[in-house]
């Protein structure tokens, strides 16, 4: 099965999640951003996988974005914000067929989905959802839980299964 991860990350969680999930699904698998996430890199793709983190409850939206480039108190590390939004890469993704799963990084007590709407905006192109899956950090800004990297493999494989 001809499977991608695209992804949206602003402090590296949800890219290093993404990474694993492309393992997980397979030697062919690549962890694109949303920028390398092209139509001409999408041709024949059966399953996208996509994820993002959550924020303010929400998949993140431009304005919450841009206010990452000044928030104060600074974060440990600058917010990566040179990519095109998931909202923007979805709202421009082309028609397809296939199936699709979503992710996202947040806080494990947190309110708000931002899988939900990814999966939404997959299946409004053309991509039948198969699961939504959650990988949680510890803190603001992470680091990942500890062995939520091998359980983003473990879902990987269990997706490249799915009938
Ligand atoms: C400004 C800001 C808002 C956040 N809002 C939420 C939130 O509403 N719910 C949640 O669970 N986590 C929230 N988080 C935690 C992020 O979802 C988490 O750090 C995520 O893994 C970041 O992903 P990234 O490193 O790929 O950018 C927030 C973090 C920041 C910095």
């Amino acid at each position: 099965m001809k499977a991608v991860v695209v992804y949206e990350s602003l402090w590296g969680n949800t890219a290093a999640i993404a990474r694993a999930v492309a393992e997980g699904l397979g030697d062919d698998a690549r962890a694109l951003h949303t920028d390398e996430a092209t139509a001409d890199a999408l041709a024949g793709i059966e399953l996208i996988v996509a994820g993002a983190p959550l924020l303010g409850f929400s998949l993140p939206t431009e304005q919450m974005l841009a206010a990452q480039g000044d928030a104060m108190p600074a974060p440990p590390k600058p917010a990566d914000i040179s990519h095109p939004s998931m909202r923007s890469w979805l709202a421009a993704l082309p028609a397809g067929k296939g199936r699709s799963a979503a992710f996202e990084t947040r806080i494990w007590w947190s309110p708000g989905s931002a899988a939900k709407t990814i999966l939404t905006g997959l299946e409004a192109a053309g991509y039948a959802a198969i699961e939504r899956e959650r990988f949680m950090v510890t803190g603001r800004y992470g680091p990942l839980k500890d062995g939520e990297i091998e359980r983003a493999r473990a879902w990987g494989a269990k997706l490249a299964s799915a009938r």
